[in-house]
Parts: C-alpha cells; sequence; structure tokens
C-alpha cells in the first residue's frame, strides 16, 4: 500500500542559534514530521541535544515529533523523551540489551516506535518485531553527522522491507535518512519509501519551501 509521501526535515542542519525560529519556518514552508536526531558522543561519534531541547519545542511546532535515537543505553531516555513531546521514538537494534522491551516500553508510553537499521544492519533485524513497530527507518549514510553523501547500495534494502511491510498487511511506515536530496529522494520513493529525512537538502537551502517541494516530488 503506497501512502503519501512525508517530508521530515532534520533539525541537526538547522542553525541552533535560532532553533524556535527554524522550526517554525520548516512548519510554515510545508514540513509533515520534524525530525529530531539525539546523539550521544558513545553511540554516534557525535553529540547533538537532548530531551531538554525537545521540550523547549514543542510548543513552538504543531507537527510529529519523529525523535530518533542514536544513544546507548536508550531504556534509560524513553520516559523522558515521551515527556518531551516526542510522538515516534525510533532506535537501534544495536542500542541493546533488548529490543522487543524497548519497543514495548515506547508504546506503553503510549508514543509510536520504530526500529532504525544502519547501513551495516539487515532487513531481517526488524522482522522478529515487526508487530511492535510504527515505523522502519533505513538509513542511507552511516549515523553521526548530516551532510553525508547518500549510498545507493541501501536501494534493494528499502525494496526489500517494503515488500516485507506490504505481506505483513501492518500499518507501517518506512522512512529514509541521510543524503535525502531532490535528486536522490526519485530513487528513495521508487523503492518503496514513504517518508524522506532531510537535513541539509531543507536547512542548507534558500528557500526551504521550494526544497520540501521539490524532495516531497522526487524530481530533482
Ligand atoms: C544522521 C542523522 C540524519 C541527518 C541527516 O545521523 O540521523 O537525520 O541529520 O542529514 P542529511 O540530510 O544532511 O544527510
Ligand atoms: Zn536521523
Amino acid at each position: 500500500m503506497r501512502r503519501p509521501t512525508l517530508v521530515a526535515p532534520s533539525l541537526l542542519a538547522a542553525d541552533f542559534a535560532r532553533l524556535g525560529e527554524e522550526v517554525r519556518a520548516v512548519t510554515a514552508a510545508g514540513a509533515d514530521w520534524l525530525h529530531l536526531d539525539i546523539m550521544d558522543g558513545h553511540f554516534v561519534p557525535n553529540i547533538s541535544f537532548g530531551p531538554a531541547v525537545v521540550k523547549a519545542l514543542r510548543s513552538h511546532c504543531p507537527l510529529p515529533f519523529d525523535v530518533h535515537l542514536m544513544i546507548a543505553p536508550a531504556d534509560p531516555y524513553l520516559a523522558a523523551f515521551a515527556d518531551a513531546g516526542a510522538d515516534l521514538i525510533t532506535l537501534h537494534p544495536e542500542a541493546g540489551p533488548h529490543l522487543h522491551r524497548s519497543l514495548q516500553t515506547i508504546r506503553a508510553l503510549g508514543r509510536r516506535a520504530g526500529v532504525v537499521l544502519n547501513p551495516g544492519t539487515p532487513a531481517s533485524a526488524v522482522e522478529p518485531v515487526l508487530d511492535l513497530c510504527d515505523l522502519i527507518l533505513v538509513m542511507t549514510v552511516n549515523p553521526g553527522f548530516g551532510g553525508q553523501s547518500f549510498l545507493p547500495s541501501m536501494l534493494p534494502k528499502i525494496a526489500a522491507l517494503r515488500a516485507m511491510i506490504d505481506a505483513s498487511g501492518r500499518d507501517i511506515r518506512l522512512e529514509v535518512d541521510g543524503g535525502v536530496t531532490p535528486e536522490t529522494a526519485a530513487a528513495v520513493l521508487e523503492a518503496g519509501a514513504d517518508v524522506l529525512v532531510a537535513g541539509t537538502a531543507v536547512f542548507g537551502a534558500p528557500d526551504y519551501a521550494a526544497a520540501i517541494a521539490a524532495i516531497r516530488g522526487g524530481g530533482g
């Protein structure tokens, strides 16, 4: 089942000195979700921001907050991100130790849950927990930094996950993150994704609305 394409600008590429303003600007420019990258300098080699920043932005933006946790362990912080206003919380299987339990916890907090697959992590890693997933996020760069080049070698994995989701009959969004631009979006959509994360391609563009429209169209 193909659903409307959603665009989720990643705040990592925004001007951190003007976060409230940046969030309001992408909202006005037609973003569907706001993607918030949480990095701990341990699971990934970079540090971004935590639940206090997510909470501070909540009143500036009516969009669903898509919180991508690149932290290990993640479990001790799930309630803090739910309280801060996360609508969707995704985590990596490698954050361990019990992926199924972490997804159960997110669901029990009343939030939508998802699994993120690194470039080196196979599609099969999500199969045993599909019943607890509202979202699967495929990384098309190694996590930790914005502005990296899209890895086209991930396209078959996106297509395999689209087939897995469709065969399951479940209502699961398929999101792609890393190096998404108007140029790379076309192949990502063709492979079956329906949510596109874009940091640099939105916040680095002179016109956020035009950038979001171009990414959504996948036209290049
Ligand atoms: C990378 C993050 C991405 C990042 C994407 O670890 O998960 O969300 O912000 O940035 P771009 O779109 O610039 O590749
Ligand atoms: Zn991300």
